[in-house]
């Protein structure tokens, strides 16, 4: 990918959101079926502690995906050490290594901030993501059962982890 990665501003909550209309329209790749509007991102974007982001991936000055690193929970510190992360690429830069670049950046971060393991839950029908985590180091750790409903369909989730000392 010729192009950068950097931590997102409340200032990009539209193109993040605009990520979100078209993942959201393809129906098939996230449990997110309704898109976040800019206000809920900017919102969203506000609320994250020091410890998480969104990192933004630009070509040209438009932002083409974005990642997520979230803690796991907050309720209590025993999960500190755990992150949970998500991937969003817009279709025509899918398979170029904007994922791949998002990542090198998303798991510096959070080697950086104290997480040791990160999870990620995936639609089973998901096979590229599936295939993208795994070609990061995460391993498949098990399968919620018609954990997705979409459309009144059922979709099972795999949850994946990976641990970054590895
Ligand atoms: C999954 C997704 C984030 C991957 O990002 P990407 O920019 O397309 O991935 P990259 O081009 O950086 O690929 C990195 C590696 O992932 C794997 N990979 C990516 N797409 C793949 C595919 N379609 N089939 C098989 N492997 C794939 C490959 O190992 C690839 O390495 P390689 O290029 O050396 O072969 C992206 O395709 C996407 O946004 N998909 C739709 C949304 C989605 O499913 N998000 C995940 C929700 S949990």
């Amino acid at each position: 990918m010729q192009g950068t990665v950097r931590r997102a501003t409340p200032d990009d909550a539209q193109s993040i959101s605009t990520i979100w209309q078209v993942i959201c329209a393809e129906r098939v790749y996230t449990a997110v079926n309704r898109p976040f509007t800019a206000a809920q991102e900017r919102d969203y974007l506000l609320s994250l502690s020091e410890r998480e982001g969104i990192f933004v991936a630009s070509v040209e000055g438009r932002v083409v995906g974005f990642q997520s690193l979230d803690q796991w929970a907050r309720y209590t510190d025993s999960f500190d050490h755990v992150g949970s992360v998500g991937t969003f690429v817009l279709p025509e830069w899918r398979g170029r290594g904007v994922g791949r670049c998002l990542a090198q950046h998303t798991l510096a971060f959070a080697r950086a901030h104290g997480y040791e393991k990160l999870v990620i839950y995936v639609r089973a029908g998901n096979a590229q993501a599936q295939a993208f985590y795994r070609s990061l180091g995460f391993v498949q750790k098990g399968v919620l059962a018609r954990q997705v409903k979409i459309d009144g369909q059922y979709e099972d989730e795999l949850f994946m982890e990976l641990f970054l000392d590895q």
